[in-house]
């Protein structure tokens, strides 16, 4: 419990942060490169909570002073030392947002004991020793752009604000920053930014910075250049990409700092929101499991049940998880195809944590959701709960996902309007089902086009709802890995972390609205709502020119005629996703109500309300209001246990 609380009160740290002081900034939260040690952890029962617990320690750091140094463990083989640092022109918030995504893929490395990431806007490393003095390795790398500068006025400006940077920041703390600009156009300049890890002295720095200075050089003549040391980082690029000294205040941007700030934020509650369910569950079954009798008993059930899996059964089906298997990798697994003995094929997951202390925990888990069956929901076949790994079984579907067919133009084709409608159809009664069916009612809070599986005959079957994530890699964005995915987070779900079963209806909507245009929602990193496809849907429904989005594979296909039944049903769904991606979330029909107006095709349907986005007038995120905002104090442990568990399985 107490790291939720120590991540609401960083939610409410950024909400606050951002509102007295705001400045155009950016957190440069891109990441540059991943590199994860080689050696497995030695013990995962040891190391994952010193993990955990050094990347909570640096959390509280980094945001006072921007870098942040821990060792958790008691000095042996387990002990996990970490580092993380913000570059020096990143504020404060930037700086909060940049290690968020940070410590979101650092974990990727699960199971080596050791990694490092590389962002535009920050660095972190853990290790299982300490490496806070080195300051040149053989992981030492130059990352170069790609965009080919041939002047030969740029390559002297870069040499010129290497050289710069170079000297000036062993003396500046660590931190240095050169802009040199040749000729009047702009067309020589150099922007360079220098930054050695706060742990070294200025000789460490400048030997560090030499050996990046010099490595760097080798990308010119292109345009961008990346030095990712060990002691250090060093960038050069045409462009201005360091981050102006705070002074003028621009509101329009303000808003969009706000946004960003509450994504992250609510990013950071939800880990800390799983983590705290896990433990604050833990807890529960402690406190009823007197004696380890129960603890028999139950392993005695584990043992007989069905839904367990050998963990060397899984071993072999997925060939010792093969590469060659993988299917892809999300924030907390990797998933692999696998084959039984029997033939039968499976997905496998492999979590990046080990749940096998809390075994009877997370078997519970599995054993509530694979009790949800339903034709449009991807069966949980079962787990390896008490392996040396925890692994969760899923049913294989070989069609992949929605988004590799309506996001691509040719493959497109392949998804005429009937079979799209039957998809749309197949999701609602999934999701129906998922919020009414009386055992477990289920939030799914990630549904998006790559959540929607793809049965043998292109029916649609939702995937990962209740206890896994992200089943196919998505490299989107800072929340995807653990909260929903930017674009299709409904508005007070993405500011204060709201989550009803309408957040699934908004999501719903957006999804409408992406199948029947061919287009993904907008997900740039500035502005979540401005310009996304369900504003230009609703300007252009409102216009009523709304026909001149739809997707050319459904106007102009070949293969069945485009009437004008088939544009009143295509219109009909847009009208439906409209209602669903209505700001106020009181107004959105629920899911039945939604599935029945795409079923009762002569129903009148209401006019939509407006969907989120920036008023022009008043600067703010129209209507997040509806819903108070959550107290400023949530040092009550229950209510962060309800919270938490609503979030993860809400009853
Ligand atoms: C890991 O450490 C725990 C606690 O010391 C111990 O109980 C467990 O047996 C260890 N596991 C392995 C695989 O060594
Ligand atoms: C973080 O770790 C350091 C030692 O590495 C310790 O002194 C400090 O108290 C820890 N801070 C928190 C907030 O746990
Ligand atoms: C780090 O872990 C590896 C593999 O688990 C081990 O061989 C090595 O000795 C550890 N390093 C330290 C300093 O304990
Ligand atoms: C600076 O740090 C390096 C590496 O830790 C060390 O070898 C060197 O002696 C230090 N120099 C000074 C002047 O402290
Ligand atoms: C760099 O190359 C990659 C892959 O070849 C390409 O996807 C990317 O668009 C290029 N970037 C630029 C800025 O040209
Ligand atoms: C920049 O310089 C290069 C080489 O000197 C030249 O080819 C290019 O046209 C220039 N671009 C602009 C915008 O002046």
């Amino acid at each position: 419990m107490k790291i939720i609380m120590i991540n609401t009160a960083l939610l409410m740290a950024v909400i606050l942060m951002v509102l007295p002081d705001p400045t155009w900034s950016d957190p440069r939260s891109k990441t540059v490169k991943l590199i994860c040690g080689e050696q497995s952890e030695h013990n995962a029962t040891l190391y994952v909570p010193n993990f955990v617990a050094t990347m909570e320690n640096i959390s509280a750091q980094i945001r006072n002073s921007g870098f942040g140094l821990s060792v958790t463990g008691p000095g042996n083989i387990d002990t996990n030392y970490g580092l993380a640092q913000c570059y020096g022109d990143l504020s404060p918030l930037d700086c909060v947002l940049c290690y968020a995504e940070a410590r979101t893929v650092l974990p990727q490395c699960f199971p080596a004991n050791g990694g490092r990431i590389f962002l535009d806007g920050c660095f972190m490393r853990a290790e299982n020793y300490s490496f806070f003095h080195e300051y040149s390795g053989p992981n030492d790398v130059a990352v170069c752009g790609n965009e080919t500068r041939t002047g030969p006025a740029f390559r002297e400006s870069v040499r010129r604000a290497l050289n710069d940077a170079v000297l000036t920041a062993p003396e500046k703390n660590g931190y240095g920053r050169a802009e040199v600009a040749v000729s009047g156009d702009g067309n020589g300049s150099a922007y360079v930014l220098a930054d050695c890890w706060r742990t070294l002295n200025a000789s460490a720095c400048r030997s560090c910075l030499k050996k990046a200075s010099s490595s760097v050089m080798k990308c010119l003549p292109l345009s961008n250049g990346r030095a990712l040391n060990a002691g250090c980082f060093l960038r050069y690029s045409n462009t201005n990409f360091l981050n102006p000294i705070p002074q003028n205040r621009n509101s329009k941007e303000r808003i969009i700092v706000i946004v960003m700030a509450c994504v992250s934020a609510a990013a950071v509650l939800i880990i800390g929101a799983v983590i705290g369910v896990y433990t604050w569950k833990q807890r529960i079954i402690q406190r009823k499991r007197k004696g380890s009798d129960d603890t028999k008993k139950y392993a005695k059930t584990l043992n007989d049940s069905s839904l367990n899996f050998k963990y060397s059964t899984l071993e072999k089906a997925t060939a010792s998880f093969d590469e060659a298997n993988k299917l892809g990798r999300g924030g907390f697994g990797t998933v692999y195809k696998g084959v039984l003995p029997d033939g039968r094929e499976i997905a496998v997951k492999r979590l990046f944590f080990n749940n096998k202390h809390r075994a009877s925990d997370f078997y519970n888990e599995v054993k509530i959701i694979s009790s949800v069956e339903h034709k449009n929901l991807v069966r949980l076949l079962g787990c390896s709960c008490s392996g040396p790994e925890s692994l969760l079984v899923y049913e294989f579907l070989p069609n992949t996902s929605l988004d590799r067919f309506i996001f691509d133009s040719s493959k497109g084709k392949g998804l005429n309007w009937e079979k799209r409608f039957e998809i749309i159809i197949g999701t609602a009664e999934g999701l129906v089902y998922l919020h009414e069916n009386g055992n477990a009612r289920i939030i799914h809070r990630d549904i998006k086009a790559s959540n929607i599986l793809l049965d043998s005959r292109l029916r649609a079957k939702i995937a990962d709802f209740g206890l896994a994530r992200s089943f196919q890699e998505d490299k989107s964005h800072i929340s995807t890995a653990i909260a929903g995915t930017l674009g299709y987070m409904a508005p007070e779900y993405l500011a204060h972390g709201q989550l009803t079963e309408k957040a699934d209806v908004y999501s719903f909507g957006v999804l409408l609205l992406e199948i029947v245009t061919g287009r993904q929602n907008n997900r740039s990193n500035t502005s979540v709502y401005a310009e996304s496809l369900v504003t230009i849907t609703w300007k252009r429904f409102q216009q009523r020119t709304v026909e001149e989005i739809f997707d050319s594979n459904l106007v102009t296909s070949h293969n069945y005629n485009y009437n004008i039944e088939t544009r009143n049903d295509i219109l009909r769904v847009v009208h439906v996703g409209l209602l669903c991606t209505q700001e106020i979330a009181s107004l959105r029909p629920s899911m039945s109500k939604a599935l029945e107006m795409l079923v009762k095709k002569d129903e009148d349907l209401p006019a939509p309300t407006s969907p989120p986005f920036v008023d022009d007038n008043t600067m703010e995120l129209n209507g997040t209001n509806e819903h108070p905002s959550p107290p400023l104090d949530y040092g009550n442990s229950d209510s962060a246990a309800s919270m938490s568990q609503s979030i993860f399985f809400p009853r």
